[in-house]
């Protein structure tokens, strides 16, 4: 949630902060802005509301400079407005602050140190950079001191803050806690961004920051301090990534890239996570932890939360293992009863939610085996946690998650399968995840090339839908949570996933003349039951679709995917579901992959 960009020491700093907030546009887009100096006594700040391409046509030619930060914001605290977005600047205009987080005793500090000052936005991002002037002016500290002074007083807040002292412009000055910030070493200059392939161009070399360090950042060099004042050393990770896969070609869409590229994921994940003779490859270390455990926990949130819905399903089937799943955001603050051998696993496309984060805080704190299951290697999940598994997808730029879900399943069908074998659980012996993940490959390449038809569908009863249902029984409500998702956050159509047998206890009071219902019905065991629920709803006009899988398909269906086995059928029954919404929301002429009030990577509570 929103994005940071900075530089010091190269005299294309303007358009490095542009290309990096472009990269970085899917973490917020309600409004954006740079602070650019050339240290020759020129500076400029330049906002606007909306999307980059808003300020990049503010930026005339005249603005030029070596040191610069930028930001792209998604609205926490005050309304979107040119005011309210960063940076945000002192009252005398010599302090330029962006920030992502939350600073939670705002109110308090602006009573306590400032009530003399003047305000230019509601943000309680100025609060931060009024201080530290407040703390410079007052007590004749020095702008590191008085930063550091500031920072001490921000109680439980989060935050990533990049900021310059205008009459000491080459320096930025950095913080952490809790919300994610990585210092890129480039040749002569360094740089500073919320995520590694907005600086790409600069570098492949980037140094993850701490919570609770200060960083103090010149062209030539990078000074860490943790929170206690101590010099921190630390090595340099190399991000070996193409810029060219944050692109999206000649696509109209991420969110069409990211669904096409999916039976090349899944293969990807089979050749990654199996030997050739089909057996799960993990490290054992990782899989005896596992084994230990007495009962799983799956903690993840939106599309991550629905993910681990599928993956309980599969550690009880194939392993026999307990598993529990819960949404992030309630279990962080609900304490809930553990086993006595829990064992944690992460899900999370970016490794950066706050509110997973917070789960794994508490994990770490009382010492229990955690296992993060991200996309992006190096994040905080990914390094907070005792193991990880990366999801080798490739970077999910659309806003609203596809490829990451799919992935997410079948690396805990892998898993699952391990911890079953070793378990010595028939099923799971039996279960060719590698085969198994091959023809799930192959049924999403025939859904995907069927992809005219499917648009036809969502243009003929989703388009003009004010709500939409999907229902199903077993793992295809599950499927059917997501789905209903994807439809809501891009094409604004009130949908809900149901567990198909509980509509009737209420919910079908919602069914009107042509409302789409689409039941999913992958499962042999409840095929019928799911079709009769159909029926009901069909008996008070409601326009009822069908997701099938073939062994179960009749004449009429809207949708057959081939058969693979039941335990991973969610891979190919979600894929119509998600060009549903893809089509829908285009149709409607919505922005697919930035849909509004949105943003990737979710880094406030
Ligand atoms: C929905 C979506 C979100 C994320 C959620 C968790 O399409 O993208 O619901 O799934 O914010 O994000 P990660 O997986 O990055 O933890």
């Amino acid at each position: 949630m929103c994005g940071i960009v900075g530089v010091t020491g190269n005299d294309n700093a303007v358009q490095i902060l542009l290309k990096g907030l472009e990269k970085l546009e899917y973490r917020g887009y309600d409004s954006a802005g740079i602070y650019v100096n050339d240290l020759q006594g020129n500076d400029y700040l330049i906002k606007r509301k909306g999307h980059i391409s808003n300020l990049e046509a503010a930026v005339g030619p005249e603005v030029h400079g070596s040191v610069g930060i930028g930001h792209t914001r998604w609205a926490t605290h005050g309304v979107v407005s040119v005011a309210n977005a960063h940076p945000q600047f002192s009252e005398d205009h010599r302090f330029y602050l962006v920030h992502n987080g939350v600073i939670e005793n705002y109110k308090e500090l602006k009573a306590t140190y400032l009530s003399d000052t003047t305000f230019a936005s509601q943000t309680d991002t100025e609060v931060v950079v009024q201080l530290v002037d407040h703390f410079v002016r007052t007590q004749n500290l020095s702008t590191r001191d008085a930063f550091l002074k500031t920072l001490g007083l921000l109680e439980g807040s989060s935050y990533a803050f990049l900021m310059i002292d205008s009459l000491d412009p080459d320096t930025l000055y950095v913080a952490k806690s809790k919300s994610p910030l990585l210092v890129g070493l480039g040749d002569g200059c360094n740089v500073v961004c919320s995520d590694a392939p907005a600086m790409l161009d600069v570098t492949h070399d980037f140094l993850a920051l701490h919570d609770g360090e200060m960083v103090t950042i010149k062209p030539n060099s990078v000074e860490i301090i943790d929170q206690n004042g101590n010099a921190v050393s630390r090595k340099p990770f190399h991000v070996d990534m193409d810029p060219s896969e944050t692109e999206k070609g000649t696509y109209p869409y991420y969110m069409l890239k990211e669904i096409d590229e999916q039976p090349n994921v899944l293969r990807k994940i089979a050749s990654t996570y199996t030997k050739e003779s089909g057996e799960p490859n993990f490290d054992d270390k990782m899989l005896s932890a596992l084994n230990q455990a007495d009962r799983i926990y799956i903690v993840g949130a939106g599309t991550s939360y629905h993910a681990g819905l599928v993956g309980k399903k599969m550690f009880e089937k194939l392993a026999h293992v307990p598993t529990e799943v819960h949404i992030a955001s309630e279990f962080a603050y609900d304490d809930p009863l553990l086993s006595k051998k829990p064992f944690f696993i992460f899900l999370s496309q970016s490794g950066e939610t706050a509110d997973s984060r917070e789960v794994l805080v508490n994990v770490n704190a009382k010492d229990y085996p955690s296992l993060t299951i991200t996309n992006v290697e190096n994040s905080t999940l990914y390094r907070e946690a005792s193991y990880t598994l990366l999801l080798h997808a490739g970077p999910e730029i659309s806003v609203a998650s596809t490829k990451a879900y799919t992935a997410q399943i079948a690396v805990e069908a892998v898993l699952a399968k391990a911890l079953g074998e070793i378990k010595e659980q028939t099923i799971a012996e039996d279960f060719d995840i590698r085969q198994q993940l091959g023809f799930a490959a192959t049924g999403m390449q025939a859904i995907i090339d069927d992809k005219g038809r499917i648009e036809n569908i969502a243009k003929k009863y989703f388009v003009k839908a004010p709500k939409a249902f999907y229902i199903g029984r077993g793992i295809d409500q599950t499927v059917s949570l997501e789905a209903a998702l994807k439809l809501k956050e891009i094409s604004y159509v009130h949908a809900e996933g149901f567990a198909s047998g509980e509509l009737k206890h209420g919910t079908i009071a919602l069914i009107e003349e042509g409302t789409p219902v689409v039941g999913i019905i992958t499962q042999k065991k409840t095929a019928a039951l799911t079709r009769s629920n159909l029926q009901e709803t069909m008996s008070r006009g409601a326009q009822a679709l069908t997701i099938v899988r073939q062994g179960l398909s009749q004449p009429g269906d809207t949708i057959v995917t081939t058969d693979i086995n039941e335990l991973i059928t969610p891979l190919l029954s979600v894929v119509p579901a998600q060009l549903i919404a893809y089509f829908t929301s285009l149709n409607k002429g919505l922005d697919v992959d930035k849909p509004r009030n949105l943003a990737k990577s979710v880094t406030v509570e």
